[in-house]
């Protein structure tokens, strides 16, 4: 599907995050995720949301849920994938998928880029996995390397080869 992006940071095992919290905190990586990011509408499921701290300034959230719960002023709500998917159609600009583990299970064959980090390094007590994909499917290449707190990391583009 043309503009959905998708966007997340994953260890050696594909690992998200444990407890509805990231395991790395990687201050270049958050600053590529700003950039990425900023001026774009982000779509995230709801443990995402509540996991952030505040909203995210400058980018207009879109939070896919079940529940009939008020949600602060600006927020987009979606019950379902059906109305996330006419929602971006209906935008005709990139929007960036932030996750979590569901949302990304749920969008992964529609995107048409990923911007993945991947982190070498691992851990037992994660509990939320970023979906197995074929790396075959995309053109990859690297944009950065870093290394922070004796972790290193690359900051990747996969674009969907033509289908
Ligand atoms: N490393 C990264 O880049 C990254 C990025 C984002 C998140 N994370 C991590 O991922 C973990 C959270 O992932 P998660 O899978 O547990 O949660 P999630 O995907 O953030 O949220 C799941 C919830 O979203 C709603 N939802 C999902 N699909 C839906 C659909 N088709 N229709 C309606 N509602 C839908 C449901 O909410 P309701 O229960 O309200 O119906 C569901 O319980 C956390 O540990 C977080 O820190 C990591």
């Amino acid at each position: 599907m043309e503009h959905v992006v998708l966007i997340a940071a994953i260890g050696e095992n594909l690992e998200l995050g444990k407890k509805n919290q990231l395991i790395w905190h990687l201050k270049d990586d958050l600053k590529f995720f700003k950039e990425k990011t900023m001026g774009h509408d982000i779509i995230m499921g709801y443990q995402t949301f509540c996991s952030l701290p505040k909203l995210l300034p400058g980018r207009k959230h879109i939070v896919l849920t079940h529940r009939n719960i008020n949600f602060p002023e600006g927020v987009i709500v979606c019950h379902s994938l059906d109305e996330v998917k006419a929602y971006i159609k209906s935008q005709k600009k990139d929007c960036y998928i932030i996750g979590g583990a569901s949302v990304y299970r749920e969008m992964l064959d529609d995107c048409e880029k990923m911007y993945l980090t991947k982190i070498e390094a691992s851990d037992k007590e994660a509990d939320a996995y970023f979906p197995n994909f074929l790396e075959s499917e995309f053109e990859m290449r690297t944009l950065a390397e870093h290394q922070e707190n004796n972790i290193c990391y690359k900051h990747l583009e996969y674009v969907r080869k033509k289908r």
